[in-house]
């Protein structure tokens, strides 16, 4: 062909990358490759290897150790016995440890980029432009943390020995993502890559041994779902962290019930790409080419429902068609690649299982016709399904392939429901040129990230992770160390010794005690309103010596789901602005100091009189602090190497259920709610089973003091058995408990249907009279979540 037809034809020549380097790098290994444990790779205990394979050839590139029981707890034992030196490192130390890792990264770029597609099969252009500088500047950026630590993070300690689990999707993004924020903050690592690509993690050990890493800080363990159940179980892990399907996320949040691990979950999503009719469709177009064919849409965060205003929606349809019929797809080391293969055979059987399944459901596909499937490796053609009814398995299952799901609304308000429409939240893009309905739709969608007239962005800086279903915890910005880290006071508490309240002082001290009525009753409290309980039963109150002092309502399922519907009916409270929520608090304050004297008069029948003023004047203290919270805790703004700026914006879970701890029954029942209902959740509370009448109480302060109606409701009755019901809630988004160990892990395992967030004492004792250990940001970050959203500045 000559340059003139060439110029006319415009057909892309071949244009290979070299595959030498990382090919070289295999064979030194032998191509066969073992566990990376205390600083050396080393062969497996059982002896055992499995095969990974370029899936666009098929071609087997080594073989690598198969983890069992035996290699994690080596490995785990390296950890621990590497973390006194760790920990004993200046920051700075631990800092240049980072930096050079981020260098070492980044004189190797181009192995590790060879060797990512050669083992993903996703195209070089994108491992070689996204995946790997994103790895160095992670590295970077936390090498940077690592510095600061102690000056930014005082008073917390690193959780310890890490276990860590990630996906085949970006290994070797999602290994930086998950180890530079855990060895900037002093933990050490046991990490299991995904079994389809486990190359360049192993390249990772190497660089590790190339800077001097000491041994036992990072630890490398492959193999398959059973390696990373052993590390989930291993007795001696700290934390886990997990990327991968919601269905193993949910698996570990149950095998880690039962022990402290904390744990962070970046789990599935079923992320919508909204098009309104006054955006530039060109450009939304072009972004949806990254939305969902970005890594053959193997992408967590992937645009894979395409919402568009109804005017639009043809001429976008055949917009997006035109772009379809020009994506080349193909061997992904051909720089010219837009779309290279599927990573594994079962990965690509089911994704054409989901598109058959969407068909049968009424969905039209469509495929660029012209575009030849190469004769081998594992391929699926750029896919659009339109007419997709909401409900279909197509707009709510992850396909996790680049398939498009479309569907239509008419107004921004339909399209905000069309888009929270599923049980993830992970991400959203929404393309408009009025920044007023972007921004507008942004703030009301349930997602972790929103990008605005852009798509697939991510950064250190800025926290990544989702809401609902897609798990808690993000990776990340300030909000990722966070999850690598616990308050210092809170890791050495002693464990809760239950035992019955006591009187401080015996009664006939008590000389002003008023006396406590003997047919004091108290009600429910739901939706701003006093309720009989469903069962019509009530339980005696009794004080610590013995005496009736009245009766609390014995509440059930039924006044729980009351409870919880009047809740999410009043949460409009989080959209008050942060002024208002901190004018009704000081109201409160000032109605609890007007009956103080009343108030713990009535509970000094159950702790004694000391306590009782004690936990009133502390409780006065307390609204006050929360008061001021309230327009206090804010998010960020960041300013990530991109024409954006990304607003972290601090968001309420919605609708919370505490279990509050006994020993305490007044402080202890403000300190958890009112954090909570300061940045704008609303709350169902059980309050202490000794002394549930406090909820006379604290109704009568809430009715006078401007709280909406349904932003506390108070349930008295059996803690266990209210518990139970809170944590299986579907409509629920967090359970907090505080009580003993078995309540803790009880709160674990039973919440794991929607996988509300979980905030406990872990079975520890809190001084909920400190402030230190009583009050503050620990309790405000575990009440909201961060929602990234970026905005694109510039023409
Ligand atoms: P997966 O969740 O099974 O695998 C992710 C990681 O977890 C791998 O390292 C795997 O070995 C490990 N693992 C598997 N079972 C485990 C267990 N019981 N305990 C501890 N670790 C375990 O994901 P899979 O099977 O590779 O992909 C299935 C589907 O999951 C995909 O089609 C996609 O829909 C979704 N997925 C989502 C990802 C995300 O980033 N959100 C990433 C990968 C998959």
């Amino acid at each position: 062909m000559s340059i003139v037809e060439k110029f006319i034809s415009m057909e892309y020549g071949p244009a290979p990358e070299d595959p030498r380097e990382a090919l070289v790098w295999l064979d030194r290994h032998g191509r066969r490759l073992g566990h990376f444990i205390n600083g050396a790779f080393q062969p497996p205990a059982q002896g055992q290897y499995f095969d990974t394979a370029d899936p666009s050839t098929g071609e087997t590139l080594a073989s690598v150790a198969q983890g069992s029981a035996a290699d994690i707890d080596a490995a785990v034992k390296a950890a621990r016995s590497a973390l006194p030196l760790w920990q004993s490192l200046t920051p700075h130390a631990r800092a240049r440890y980072l930096y050079a890792l981020a260098r070492q990264v980044q004189k190797h770029s181009r192995r590790l980029a060879v060797l990512e597609t050669m083992d993903n099969g996703k195209p070089i252009r994108e491992s070689r432009d996204l995946d790997i500088p994103l790895v160095a500047r992670h590295f970077y950026h936390h090498a940077g943390w690592a510095q600061l630590l102690a000056q930014e993070f005082p008073g917390y300690t690193a959780c310890g020995v890490v276990g860590q689990i990630i996906p085949w999707n970006f290994p070797l993004l999602m290994l930086a993502w998950k180890i530079a924020p855990a060895l900037a903050t002093g933990n050490t690592v046991v990490l299991k890559p995904a079994e389809f690509t486990p190359l360049t993690a192993l390249a990772f050990a190497d660089i590790c041994q190339e800077v001097g890493l000491p041994a036992g800080v990072v630890n490398i363990v492959t193999g398959d779902g059973s390696t990373g159940e052993a590390l989930v179980k291993h007795p001696d892990v700290d934390k886990i962290a997990f990327t991968g399907s919601t269905e193993v996320g949910r698996a570990i949040r149950k095998a880690t019930a039962q022990s402290h691990k904390k744990i962070s979950l970046e789990l599935g999503g079923k992320s919508p790409f909204i098009i309104f009719e006054d955006a530039d469709l060109d450009s939304a177009v072009e972004g949806l080419v990254d939305g969902i064919w970005l890594n053959q849409g193997q992408v967590c965060c992937a645009g894979s429902r395409l919402l568009m205003q109804e005017s639009v929606a043809e001429t976008l349809i055949g917009k997006v068609q035109d772009r379809m019929s020009t994506l080349r797809m193909g061997p992904p080391l051909d720089k010219a690649i837009d779309i290279g293969a599927i990573v594994a055979r079962v990965q690509l059987e089911r994704i054409q299982r989901l598109v058959d399944q969407g068909v049968a459901e009424g969905a039209t596909c469509w495929q660029p016709p012209a575009l030849a499937l190469p004769s081998r490796g594992l391929y699926f053609p750029p896919t659009l399904l339109s007419n997709v009814h909401p409900t279909s398995i197509v707009a709510q299952q992850e396909i996790f392939g680049p398939v498009l799901a479309a569907m239509t609304f008419r107004t921004p308000r339909e399209a905000v429901e069309l888009a929270n429409n599923t049980v993830y939240g992970l991400a959203a893009s929404v393309w408009s040129e009025s920044i007023n309905v972007a921004l507008q739709v942004a703030a009301q969608l349930k997602a972790g990230v929103v990008w605005i007239n852009s798509t697939n962005l991510f950064d250190a800086a800025s926290g990544f992770g989702g809401y609902r279903e897609s798990g808690f915890g993000r990776e990340g910005g300030r909000e990722g160390l966070l999850e690598y880290l616990e308050p210092a006071w809170f890791k050495n508490a002693p464990r809760l010794q239950p035992k019955p309240l006591a009187m401080d002082q015996p009664l006939d001290e008590q000389s002003d005690l008023a006396a406590p009525s003997i047919d004091r009753t108290v009600k429910l409290f739901i939706g701003g309103k006093q309720a009989r309980p469903d069962s019509g039963y009530s339980m005696e109150v009794r004080g610590a010596d013995g005496r009736l002092l009245g009766e609390a309502p014995l509440g059930n399922r039924k006044d729980i789901r009351n409870a919880v519907e009047a809740a999410r009916k009043a949460e409009s409270w989080g959209k008050t602005t942060a002024h208002n929520r901190a004018q009704v608090l000081y109201y409160l304050a000032e109605n609890v100091a007007q009956r103080a004297t009343e108030i713990s008069s009535r509970l000094a029948a159950v702790v004694g009189k000391k306590q009782a003023e004690a936990e009133v004047q502390q409780g006065i203290e307390r609204v006050f602090s929360y008061a001021a919270w309230a327009d206090k805790f804010e998010g960020a703004v960041h300013d990530p190497p991109f024409r954006n700026v990304t607003l972290a914006m601090l968001e309420p879970l919605g609708t919370i259920g505490i279990i509050c701890p006994a020993e305490t029954p007044f402080l202890g029942f403000l300190s958890l709610v009112l954090p909570a209902i300061a940045v704008g959740n609303t709350v169902v509370a059980i309050p202490s089973e000794a002394y549930p009448l406090v909820t006379g109480d604290l109704y009568s302060v809430f009715e006078t003091s401007d709280l909406p109606g349904g932003a506390v409701n108070i349930v008295t009755g059996r803690s266990a058995e209210l518990m139970k019901v809170l944590a299986e809630h579907a409509d629920l988004d967090a359970i907090w408990c505080f009580g003993d160990e078995a309540a803790s892990s009880a709160v674990k395992a039973l919440s794991i249907g929607n996988l509300k967030q979980v905030f406990t004492n872990e079975g520890r004792t809190l001084d909920w009279f400190s402030v230190e250990q009583g009050e503050g940001r620990w309790f405000l970050q575990h009440a909201t979540q961060v929602k990234n959203i970026w905005v694109p500045y510039g023409e």
